[in-house]
């Protein structure tokens, strides 16, 4: 009877886990809301009523307070005489904060995050949610809709700001060599690497309303970088280092394939390619690592129809097929990504 018992609670113990886990979803989505609200803006200058808040953000107080009780409980708002104020976590979700969450809860809490409800129906029949719900795939959608280009290359720029550290470190180049970064959306990633090495000089390469919007950003770096728009399924600018980050994750084999052939074809004599991608399964990983790769993986099979997070031997695979070979696999660990590096096989 005893035995009985101790069986039931544990039951019930799992049933109350999962329920945790499922109310995530509205975890997720009040962080969207304290972005979409600019909560932690308003607190930069330290803690406010909620009523004061409300009026400054344009909210109701009595559900705007609601909130905030809600992500006080996750570490983001904290509880004082005067009101609420911003936390350490919290004050990471404000636009000028380094590496700024801001940008990603933006697009989570539009689009993107919208074919979150629809996963079943990829499940079911293998289409990412996002063409569904759109009527078009995610490239075609952004070449038609320039807020949402925006929002996407913001967040991807606000995680480049997470990984740029993490990729000087192991990355190695010479004075005289130009680095090309391919599909490098807004060009953050370049500038990282052309302020962090003044000798190299570089070449931002992405579709050509992309490298438009990039042109700003990298004009201070004068004639050591040039914005080149075009497609990568038909050739990539020549250079002796070739940057591919989150970029074969977005497509099937065949296309990601074609990817690699592309930068393989344009790979000077000792020329190394540098792929920056999450890595399933990764043997030795941490379980966060692994834990974060298989969320994307999901993540892109919502977004792009055939987009995909790889193994190591799947990487190997399609780098041979390309005729590249594996040199290496770096762990980086500030976004539980690895920089895959190879060269002419
Ligand atoms: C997920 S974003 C990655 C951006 C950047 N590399 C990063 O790490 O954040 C994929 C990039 O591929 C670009 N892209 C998509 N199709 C392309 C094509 N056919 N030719 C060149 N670039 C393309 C997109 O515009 C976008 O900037």
């Amino acid at each position: 009877m005893e035995d009985a018992r101790i069986r039931m609670n544990e039951q019930l113990g799992h049933a109350v886990a999962l329920r945790r886990l499922l109310y995530g979803h509205l975890v997720s989505r009040a962080v969207c809301t304290a972005a979409e609200l600019r909560l932690p803006e308003l607190l930069a200058g330290g803690p406010l009523s909620v009523g004061e808040l409300a009026r400054r953000c344009g909210a109701a107080p009595e559900p705007l307070g609601r909130v905030l009780r809600l992500l006080e409980q996750y570490g983001l708002f904290s509880r004082c005489p005067e009101g609420y104020g911003r936390t350490a976590l919290g004050a990471a979700l404000a636009e000028d904060a380094p590496g700024s969450a801001r940008p990603t809860a933006m697009i989570l809490g539009a689009e993107f995050g919208d074919s979150f409800n629809a996963l079943t129906s990829t499940v079911r029949h293998g289409r990412a949610a996002f063409d569904e719900l759109h009527g078009l795939p995610l490239f075609d959608y952004l070449a038609k809709n320039s807020e949402a280009a925006g929002a996407l290359h913001a967040s991807q720029s606000s995680g480049i700001a997470l990984a740029a550290a993490d990729l000087l470190d192991v990355v190695e180049t010479e004075p005289g060599q130009t680095i090309v970064d391919v599909g490098g959306g807004h060009g953050s990633l370049l500038e990282a690497f052309l302020t962090a090495r003044t000798g190299l000089s570089g070449i931002l390469y992405d579709l050509p309303e992309v490298t438009l919007e990039a042109a700003d950003r990298l004009a201070g770096l004068g004639e050591r970088c040039a914005t080149i728009g075009g497609d990568f399924f038909v050739s990539v600018p020549e250079g002796d280092l070739h940057l591919l980050r989150y970029v074969l994750h977005d497509w099937d084999e065949h296309d990601a394939l074609a990817i690699l052939r592309s930068c393989r074809a344009a790979m000077r004599p000792g020329g190394r390619l540098l792929v920056v991608e999450h890595v399933l399964d990764l043997p030795e990983a941490d379980a966060e690592h692994n834990r974060v790769a298989a969320l994307f993986d999901v993540y892109m099979m919502l977004v792009t129809t055939g987009g995909r997070e790889r193994t190591l031997p799947e990487f190997e695979a399609l780098l041979a097929a390309a005729d590249l070979r594996l040199a290496r696999v770096v762990p980086l660990p500030t976004t539980g990504m690895s920089l895959l590096e190879a060269v002419s096989a």
